[in-house]
């Protein structure tokens, strides 16, 4: 009977696997014979993506060519930009009339969202929420692949600690750890059930590597780092995405220590495609094959073609430089044939993964498409996700949440009305402003009863301040004010770095004008980056930091507002008080001379003109209750290195409503060669608790958890002590336990 049984089961593991085996073989065999088939030029036409008749998203490349007429000489493998059936159908009608038929795919940023916008990146990350932030990227993937859709140049996972950068937006924010796990939940959201899915698009994991590193924070930028900084802090997220089956990786416009990482076979064949074993294929950033000019590391697209290939860039973004020299350089003896062939399998397979041989239109259907968009379920995913991204950062004398109830309320500010910049960057626009909720609608809809006095009080850019008048009018004839201030939708995305990132233009002499009435003010900040706002931090009574939720923002903020859902969003990113602390993250060395506070300045490390501590710190954020976190404590004081502990600890809700936590663990290698930060983030639950309720909560801590990269790169651990700490926030540590590490 038991063996039987054990058959049986070996049986079922064997038959489950055996058809994903078996389909992988007759695609490896269908892939070899193709390529059989194919000359030099079309293989090298697989490797070219062109710009389709969207809008462009970098500078086009100059001699434009009939676009339609190349792709049915077999001269594009995919073309970007391009959405919705009725266009898709027309390029792909024309690459079925080249000579192998050789399907497109098409690509295109769905970096949040497609019709239904959903918050910006850096904004879901400030939920903590793996399931919810996998969520969006699913419903984000579900409409692409109802429009045509094949594969989005998404998720970002480069780490980013500097807010000048304007691509902060796109990311997880400046933690490892969390933007590790991150980058996970995106990729299985896009990729679903996986490649050949109806319902699935293909991850594009980007941009490979440490783009958000670059130098001062100004975009496309050098890097210059160690090679332990780079394995330690800004490659774990690619390594996470790979492992949740990304099938494709973008690499960067940035040199990393003087080689193009378009140009670096240190980054894609050695780690990317040897150490960690990818069988996806990369495809470059907007020409950043040709871009290899300007950085002075190539004379010419030929040399870029050649150095690009070698390089294990497979596919050629918009440069041209593979299509007009690649076959060039394999009959000239420059590149192997083995190189292109290889490229060519990586592209193709993903093809035929995503069952488009089988039928080349299989994404392209009007009747799924119109029948997919803003779904109201998924439009309440939308909702529920904002809200759970926003950050309350100060509330007095809880001035919120408001009541229900309230006679009357002022909306000051430039952002009050506004539509179309609550989307954020990188939006679609599918679908135009009309479906989405301004504050002042959202405000409107949760207190119907109550009396709204308007005043935008100045623009966005306004340089000049006044006396404000109309505003202050409207604040002193209302209960309570809310502000909406902040950046426009240019301020942050690609190519939009900022040398000063305060609250743009007269928007805080506003602020001080309408605080200045006395009247409780709620201000609610919209940016896709960590703004600097001092004097708002020190003196208005309440801060909500909202950043840009998407097209459901309305509803969102104004659920917060009125306690329909109480705050529980954490900053994934450090609030600097002044550019001048740029970089600023909380998981620095301690330096030889450390300040201990923000006074202490006499020979330390600190500045004297300001203290070393951020506005706001990494994982910090307040909820409309109170928790309290006791009785920690560890199942053993000492371990080796491959056993585990567990820390337990109390967290209670303390308050009088419902709330959730995001409690944090943090672990601190007391003494280490190389050195190891004051703290880093090592996990994190989020909690919800009754009033009064208490849950247990526990973290297990193994080997994983303690290691770190030598100088030699390699995953070590050493013996000694470490320091537990859990808190509320990176500088809120409610409790602490030490253990050692034996040999
Ligand atoms: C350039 C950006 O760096 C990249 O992230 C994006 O996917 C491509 N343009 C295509 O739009």
């Amino acid at each position: 009977m038991k063996k039987f049984k054990a058959f049986s089961i070996g049986f079922v593991v064997l038959f489950s696997i055996v058809p994903c085996f078996a389909q992988q073989k007759t695609i490896a065999a269908k892939v070899e014979a193709l390529l059989a088939k194919m000359t030099l030029e079309e293989k090298v036409g697989q490797m070219n993506q062109l710009n389709g008749d969207w809008e462009a998203t970098g500078p086009i490349t100059k001699d434009v060519g009939n676009k339609l007429e190349e792709i049915k000489q077999g001269k594009v493998g995919s073309v970007l930009n391009i959405m919705g059936t009725n266009h898709t159908r027309a390029f792909q009608e024309a690459a079925m009339q080249s000579r192998l038929k050789i399907p497109l795919l098409f690509g295109q940023d769905v970096i949040h969202g497609y019709s239904i916008t959903f918050p910006i990146p850096l904004a879901e990350a400030a939920s903590w929420d793996l399931a919810a932030m996998e969520r969006s990227a699913r419903v984000a993937a579900t409409e692409a692949a109802a429009a045509g859709i094949h594969w989005t140049f998404a998720p970002m996972v480069d780490i980013a600690r500097d807010p000048r950068w304007g691509r902060v937006m796109e990311g997880a924010g400046e933690d490892t750890y969390l933007g590790s796990l991150i980058a996970k939940a995106r990729v299985k959201g896009f990729q679903g059930k996986g490649l050949g899915n109806i319902d699935a698009v293909m991850a594009c994991v980007k941009h490979f590597a440490a783009y958000g590193a670059a130098i001062g924070g100004r975009d496309y930028n050098s890097v210059d780092m160690s090679r332990r900084t780079l394995w330690e802090t800004y490659l774990p997220p690619f390594k996470a995405a790979l492992d949740a089956g990304a099938a494709t990786f973008m690499n960067s416009f940035n040199d990393l220590n003087g080689t193009p990482a378009t140009g670096s076979s240190y980054l894609q064949r050695d780690i990317l495609k040897g150490k960690w074993g990818f069988k996806g294929f990369v495809v470059s950033d907007w020409n950043s094959v040709g871009e290899m000019i300007p950085h002075g590391f190539v004379k010419d697209n030929y040399e870029a073609a050649e150095v690009a290939i070698k390089a294990g860039n497979d596919m050629d973004m918009e440069s041209r430089a593979y299509i007009g020299n690649l076959a060039k350089l394999v009959r000239d003896g420059r590149v192997s044939i083995s190189l292109v062939n290889e490229a060519v399998k990586r592209i193709l397979t993903t093809k035929f993964e995503m069952g488009l041989f089988d039928d080349p239109y299989k994404y392209i259907n009007p009747t799924r498409e119109k029948a997919t968009m803003n779904r109201p379920e998924n439009i309440e995913a939308a909702r529920d996700m904002g809200r759970k991204s926003i950050v309350l950062l100060k509330n007095e004398k809880n001035i919120l949440p408001l009541s229900k109830n309230i006679q009357s309320i002022a909306l000051i500010g430039p952002l009050v009305k506004e539509k179309w910049y609550l989307k954020g960057a990188w939006s679609t626009d599918v679908d135009p402003n009309d479906n989405v909720v301004s504050i002042y609608e959202g405000i409107q809809k949760q207190a119907p009863g109550a009396k709204i006095y308007y005043a935008e009080g100045c623009k966005i850019k306004d340089s000049i301040a006044t006396d404000f008048k109309e505003a202050v009018e409207a604040a002193k004839k209302a209960d309570v004010v809310v502000m909406a201030v902040g950046e426009d939708i240019f301020m942050t995305g690609e190519a939009r770095s900022k040398a000063d990132i305060h609250i743009p233009g007269v928007q805080e002499d506003l602020i001080k004008a309408v605080v200045a009435t006395g009247k409780p003010v709620v201000v609610l900040l919209m940016a896709g980056r960590p703004m600097i706002f001092n004097w708002t931090a020190d003196h208005a009574p309440a801060i909500v930091y909202t950043w840009w939720l998407g097209s459901q923002m309305g509803n969102a903020v104004a659920d917060v507002l009125f306690g329909n859902y109480n705050p529980a969003g954490k900053l994934p990113i450090t609030f600097p008080r002044s550019e001048g602390q740029i970089p600023i993250y909380y998981n620095h060395l301690n330096t030889g001379r450390p300040a201990q506070g923000d006074n202490d300045r006499f020979y330390r490390s600190s500045y004297i003109d300001l203290p070393n501590t951020p506005q706001y710190a990494f994982g910090y954020g307040l909820s409309y209750t109170t928790f309290a976190y006791s009785n920690i404590s560890i199942s053993k004081t000492a371990i080796k290195k491959n056993e585990s502990l567990t820390v337990s600890f109390d967290l209670q809700n303390t308050g009088t409503v419902a709330g959730e936590e995001i409690a944090q663990l943090y672990i601190r290698d007391m003494v280490a060669r190389p050195l190891r930060p004051v703290k880093e983030l090592k996990g994190f639950k989020k909690v919800m608790l009754a009033p009064g309720e208490t849950k247990h909560i526990s973290f297990t801590i193994n080997k994983e958890k303690l290691a770190f990269y030598n100088n030699n790169l390699e995953r070590i651990t050493q013996p000694g002590e470490f320091k537990l700490m859990i808190g509320a926030a990176s500088n809120n540590i409610k409790l602490e336990k030490s253990f050692q590490l034996t040999n």
